[in-house]
């Protein structure tokens, strides 16, 4: 299956959807704020995630599709703030939130598409008991997500962040909202626990792969491929997966120096940016990474076994690869 194309046929189903539940009302600024990251689009994994969960567990993914949609909504208010305490200027290829209507409309039109997320939630056609759980599990995410986003700003220019203290922090940040969808998509489709659980674990599993490679493109990916800023993360001092393999591995010397005198230096020009990478790449820093979530990216697939055989555990499958299919 080519995961792509298969991704893009899950993710056109979406877009109606997703374009359906923010209706025209005052103040025309923030409408217009809270429709720009959903309407741009962006991978839509997330939402892919929910459906292909509850078809792959039996169930009739159409039911799915709101809490698909308020999945989404959730991870683009998180995007919204998130790029604004990263002081990011651009993502899905354009220039972010705080850029476009300035801080304090941003701030509301990530609130916004919060509360319409759980608006959607309470209008799921399913019984009461599901409903309290995918409700249970969908806020117990975004507390997480708020968790980990503190973690990853605490863990800024610190020299103590162990790899352990980055696989918890992405756990967090990320991966407990890839969870809540697949396992809310699980729970619609009427799975029993222990499949939920599968799921669950299949979604935290892909999570990390998919924050560590996001990591890695934050360093050497191509913005014109990604639609965001590389570099930024070195310039920020953020520890993520190369560094802490880095800060493991490198031991003191001048290496290190070369790579400190870069890390965390909020102007750092291109070429020094440069100078870090190369760092990263001939430690062997990059590859150690890309194994690393190649192997989180096979527990994900692994987690999929107790599944019942059909089509849609290959989309779960198509979406774990996808996480590392993007080019770097
Ligand atoms: C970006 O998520 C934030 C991370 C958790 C890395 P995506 O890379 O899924 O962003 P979109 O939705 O495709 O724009
Ligand atoms: C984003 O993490 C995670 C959330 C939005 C919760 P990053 O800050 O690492 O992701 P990008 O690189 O901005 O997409
Ligand atoms: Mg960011
Ligand atoms: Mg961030």
């Amino acid at each position: 299956m080519d995961v792509k194309s298969e991704l893009k046929r899950m993710s056109a189903e979406l877009d109606g959807p997703i374009k359906s539940y923010i209706a025209d009302e005052a103040p025309a600024n923030l409408i217009e704020a809270a429709r720009q990251y959903p309407y741009a689009g962006g991978k839509r994994m997330r939402p892919c995630m929910v459906v292909a969960a509850c078809r792959a567990v039996g169930g009739d993914g159409e039911k799915a599709v709101p809490l698909a949609v308020a999945i989404e909504y959730i991870h683009n208010f998180t995007l919204i703030h998130d790029d604004l305490m990263d002081g990011d200027a651009k993502r899905r290829g354009m220039d972010t939130s705080h850029v476009v209507y300035g801080m304090p409309t941003a701030i509301l039109a990530g609130d916004a598409l919060f509360a319409k997320a759980f608006d959607i939630i309470s209008g799921l056609d399913i019984p009461s008991d599901a409903m309290r759980r995918v409700l249970k599990r969908t806020s117990a995410a975004v507390w997480d997500l708020a968790r980990g986003q503190q973690m990853d700003v605490n863990n800024e220019n610190s020299g103590t962040v162990s790899m352990e203290d980055y696989i918890e922090t992405i756990r967090l940040k990320t991966s407990v909202l890839f969870a809540a969808g697949a396992a809310g998509g699980a729970l619609i489709g009427g799975a029993d626990d222990g499949t939920v659980e599968a799921v669950h674990e299949y979604a935290m599993n892909l999570g990390v792969a998919f924050q560590m490679f996001d990591d890695i493109l934050g360093i050497y990916g191509d913005p014109e491929k990604t639609g965001k800023s590389a570099g930024n993360d070195i310039r920020k001092g953020k520890n993520t997966v190369m560094v802490c393999r880095f800060r493991e591995t490198a031991g003191e010397g001048a290496l290190m120096d070369e790579f400190m005198s870069v890390f965390g230096k909020e102007g750092a020009s291109d070429s020094e940016i440069e100078t870090a990478r190369r760092i990263l790449k001939e430690t062997g820093c990059y590859s150690y990474a890309m194994d690393m979530a190649r192997d989180y990216t096979e527990r994900a697939v692994g987690c999929r076994d107790v599944l019942p055989d059909s089509r849609e555990p290959e989309s779960m499958r198509a979406l774990a690869e996808y996480a590392m299919a993007r080019v770097v």
